[in-house]
């Protein structure tokens, strides 16, 4: 289902049309955060790809967002794995042809899960590393022509984790650190081309699986948050839409914080250090 309906354009503070005749690459796209981002972007007047592994979640969200405004056009391309850029520049030609051009490209394509060091894999931190960092490239890549062309923008979805050392996220941090690396130097490099390029770094987003796993309760970690309250995936959407608005026409290469000024107070990770560090990096059963 989804989470943002008419009432977002009615009430929000950007002009219905914003983004009429544009199209946006999202993968992700049928996930939590990147959903949202899309269907901001569909009730703002986009139309959209949305790329993911599995077919029918992707079909079924693909349809819910297009029935958001009447006249969108959103395809739902599955089967796509972003670790292979081939599948991404088939899924980038199917998007030309069926909505005619690529504007603005989100690279939200992600994953996650808490593991100790000792634990870890070569593979699993392959893994992690393939589909956020090599997966960031390659949707860049699968699409430059398209943003080269219509001078279009990049947006990807990294996290604020690798600001300071957090355990069990050895892999995701690596990755995370080289997706704002590699959004700084597309920035500089494809700049001249009027291509932009940011990040977008949310903090703890209530209704994401890693909120789940962060704060079983709700509760935990909520005194920390300067602002007082937890993201909502619209939060996300909203920054979504400034970067890609031409309010943002003069912006690239940065990375949009949005977590209530969370990171700057430290954290989750504070409140079982060292002694479950400890524990977990046993030396009981390790992994190679
Ligand atoms: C230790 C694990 C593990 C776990 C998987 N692995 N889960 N290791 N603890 N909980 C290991 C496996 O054992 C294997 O290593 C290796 O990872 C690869 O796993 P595969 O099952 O082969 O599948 P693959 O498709 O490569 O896996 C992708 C995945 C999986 C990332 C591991 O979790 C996944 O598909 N996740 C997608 C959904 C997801 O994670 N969503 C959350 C996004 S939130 P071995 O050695 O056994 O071969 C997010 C936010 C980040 O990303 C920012 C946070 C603030």
């Amino acid at each position: 289902m989804s989470t943002l309906d008419k009432t977002f354009v009615d009430n929000s503070s950007w002009k219905p049309d914003l983004f009429k005749g544009k199209v946006v690459f999202v993968t992700g796209g049928a996930g939590t955060i990147c959903r949202v981002q899309v269907e901001a972007l569909v009730l703002l007047g986009a139309n959209a790809a949305i790329i993911g592994r599995n077919p029918e979640k992707t079909a079924k969200a693909a349809k819910e967002i297009q029935d958001l405004r009447p006249g969108a056009k959103v395809i739902g391309i599955g089967q796509v794995d972003v670790r292979e850029v081939e599948q991404l520049a088939n899924a980038a030609k199917k998007t030309v042809a069926e909505l005619g051009r690529i504007d603005f490209v989100i690279a939200g394509a992600a994953g996650n899960f808490l593991s100790d060091f000792n634990h870890l894999s070569a593979n699993a931190f392959k893994s992690v590393v393939s589909i956020d960092l090599l997966g960031s490239f390659n949707t860049v890549k699968a699409t430059f022509s398209e943003l080269k062309k219509n001078k279009g923008a990049i947006l990807f979805v990294s996290a604020t984790l690798h600001y300071y050392g957090v355990p069990f996220q050895t892999h995701v941090g690596a990755a995370k650190a080289g997706i704002d690396a590699l959004s700084n130097a597309l920035a500089v490099e494809l700049g001249p081309l009027g291509i932009r390029s940011n990040c977008i770094a949310p903090g703890a987003i209530a209704g994401t699986e890693g909120f789940e796993r962060l704060s079983p309760s709700g509760t935990e970690g909520l005194g920390k948050v300067p602002l007082a309250r937890w993201g909502t995936t619209r939060d996300i959407a909203e920054s979504t839409v400034f970067l890609f608005s031409p309010a943002a026409s003069y912006v690239t290469g940065t990375i949009q914080v949005v977590d209530g000024g969370y990171w700057h107070l430290g954290n989750f990770a504070g409140e079982f250090y060292p002694k479950v560090i400890k524990n977990q990096n046993s030396i009981d059963n390790p992994k190679l």
